[in-house]
């Protein structure tokens, strides 16, 4: 007789994110991943970004309104040696993230919800934009270690999507970000509102 395992819904979740961090892994090699690699990699946090049922903002709920942040990390994977970092990032109201880079690379992949990407160019006296993109259901971005991009959202619907790093937020302590109002370049603060979401 054939024995049915039945799982709860975060055991499933927990089972597809190692499957594609298994394939990432393989994807990324030992190398420092080019922008074809992240291309791929993007591929295949599109085919998990699917499983609408496993991540929804039910389970990935953003902060309440009225608090200080508008949006929150939910870790969903890292490796021991803090590589392979992939959150899920629940937002809701307005969020204006400035120009920055991430010192690793980064990759961005909708789920729920519109996200604006503006990505810079260096520039001696600031930043100047060269392109924009909007991360939505089966859309994503990539970005290399130096790479500059600015995150908006709108107020409305709630956004829930994937951010992926090489290495976790923790490890980035000298992740920079243009300062429009003083004219400078600064170091970003750490992030304030992780949420464990690993089992
Ligand atoms: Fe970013």
């Amino acid at each position: 007789m054939k024995r049915e395992i039945i799982m709860t819904r975060s055991e499933q979740r927990k089972e597809r994110i190692a499957r594609s961090m298994t394939r990432i892994r393989d994807l990324a090699g030992n190398q420092a991943p080019n922008y074809e690699t992240l291309g791929k990699i993007k591929g295949e946090l599109i085919e998990l970004a699917r499983e609408k049922d496993l991540f929804s903002i039910e389970d990935f709920p953003p902060p309440d309104a009225g608090g200080k942040r508008s949006n929150c990390l939910y870790r969903l994977s890292e490796d021991e040696d803090h590589r392979f970092a992939l959150y899920a990032n629940a937002a809701q109201g307005t969020v204006n993230a400035p120009p920055h880079d991430h010192t690793t690379w980064a990759v961005i992949v909708g789920i729920t919800g519109e996200e604006e990407n503006r990505f810079y160019k260096k520039r001696e006296d600031g930043v100047e934009i060269f392109d924009k993109n909007v991360v939505q259901e089966g859309a994503g971005v990539t970005l290399m270690p130096d790479d500059i991009h600015s995150i908006h959202i709108t107020e409305g619907e709630p956004v829930l999507n994937f951010h992926m790093y090489g290495l976790a937020l923790e490890q980035l302590p000298g992740r920079n970000y243009w300062s429009d109002k003083n004219k400078e370049w600064k170091v970003f603060p750490p992030h304030t509102d992780i949420r464990e979401a690993r089992s």
